[in-house]
């Protein structure tokens, strides 16, 4: 693991000094921005969560597709084709299954490769399934060999082959499960194994929201939580979601909470302004993390190229946390710029954490 070395000078950060620079201060100890489920949050989510594609909104290409497979499944009678769902955190994959099913008409049995530890947790919850019913597995690329193996003919052939006895007089005997759709859903597709992948008919990626597309999932979540918002008190809160529903929900709900205490009638622009800033939610809803990981790259290597362990080690995140949570977001935004070298951080970047830009440094020059 690379290690910062204490005594590398830190380079000149080609600060501008007009612009109040954002202080790397300790993370907050509630962090509004992850985009992870918190552990309380599950059945808070239940209340706001679309129940059709019509309540669905955004991720046009996925619905598009996902109709159209719904409809041909129909008018043939057959299950849906297995389902590999990839895409950050919070972009609605659990939702996506669950509109599936209410679609087809079936069950959705919901769990996480992490619950499916021994070989007969996958077994028990293959057997019990019925004609249609889809099987969510949410971090499918976490499943251990033997439950995957166990998904492939299950997946194949609805069929289950079970091991019996020892030695040389073990058998193999099959059991025919009823026909079934699995949906996987990970945020890394690249390591789930070419045989598990394989197996999926249809691949599909959800992708950040717009802030237009999270503007209306905060006014319909307000009006489900019966509180007022005007259209730009929903924008300011969707600008600050890091393209993630989940946050937005998560966001309005705090804002809600500060314009209650505050006794504002409602949560306009300057209302949802004043409560993320107290909540330490940046304009563009980085948050400590992705500050001072962009702080690193800036001040510690000139702006890079600087390696993920570099940057893990710098944050005390872990390398996967950085890959699978924090970079995508700063890429979509343009301020982080994955190269072979390492990462290296945008003008934009520099402009958004009050520094000077190294192109412009350079004009300056005599
Ligand atoms: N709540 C969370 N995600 C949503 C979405 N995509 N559409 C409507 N409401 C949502």
């Amino acid at each position: 693991m690379a290690i910062i070395s204490s005594k590398k000078q830190p380079q000149e950060p080609n600060r501008q000094p007009e612009q109040p620079r954002e202080v790397a201060k300790a993370p907050p100890k509630e962090n509004l921005l992850q985009a992870e489920a918190a552990v309380d949050e599950g059945k808070q989510e239940e209340s706001i969560r679309p129940q059709r594609f019509a309540d669905y909104i955004g991720q046009k290409d996925l619905k598009d597709v996902l109709e159209i497979a719904i409809k041909a499944a129909k008018s043939r009678g057959e299950v849906l084709d297995h389902l590999l769902l990839y895409g950050p955190p919070g972009l609605g994959k659990t939702t996506m299954a669950m509109i599936l099913a209410a679609e087809m008409e079936v069950n959705c049995k919901i769990t996480s490769a992490p619950a499916l530890e021994r070989p007969r947790d996958i077994v028990g919850l293959l057997v019990n399934l019925k004609p249609g019913d889809i099987l969510f597995i949410d971090e499918i690329h976490r499943l251990s060999r033997m439950t995957e193996e166990i998904l492939y003919p299950a997946m194949e052939d609805y069929r289950l082959d079970i091991t019996v006895g020892k030695g040389s007089s073990t058998k193999t005997r099959s059991i025919p499960l009823s026909k079934f759709t699995l949906v996987g859903a990970t945020t890394r597709a690249g390591a789930l194994t070419s045989p598990l992948r394989d197996r999926f008919g249809l691949i599909q990626k959800l992708r950040f929201y717009e802030v237009d597309e999270l503007s209306k999932i905060v006014l319909r979540s307000a009006q489900l939580l019966q509180t007022s918002v005007t259209e730009d008190g929903a924008a300011e809160v969707a600008r600050r979601s890091r393209g993630t529903p989940r946050i937005a929900n998560r966001l309005l709900k705090r804002v809600r909470d500060y314009a209650q205490v505050k006794s504002f009638e409602e949560i306009n622009e300057k209302v949802a302004a004043e409560a993320l800033q107290l909540f330490q939610v940046d304009p563009c809803g980085l948050d400590w993390t992705d500050r001072r990981m962009l702080s690193v790259i800036i001040e510690n290597f000139n702006g890079g190229p600087v390696g993920l362990e570099t940057i893990a080690a710098a944050t005390g995140e872990d390398t996967q946390t950085i890959e699978e949570v924090y970079e995508p977001y700063l890429m979509q935004i343009g301020y982080l710029s994955r190269t072979p070298r390492g990462r290296i951080a945008t003008p934009t970047a520099y402009k958004h954490l009050g520094f000077k830009p190294p192109n412009e440094q350079l004009s300056l020059l005599p």
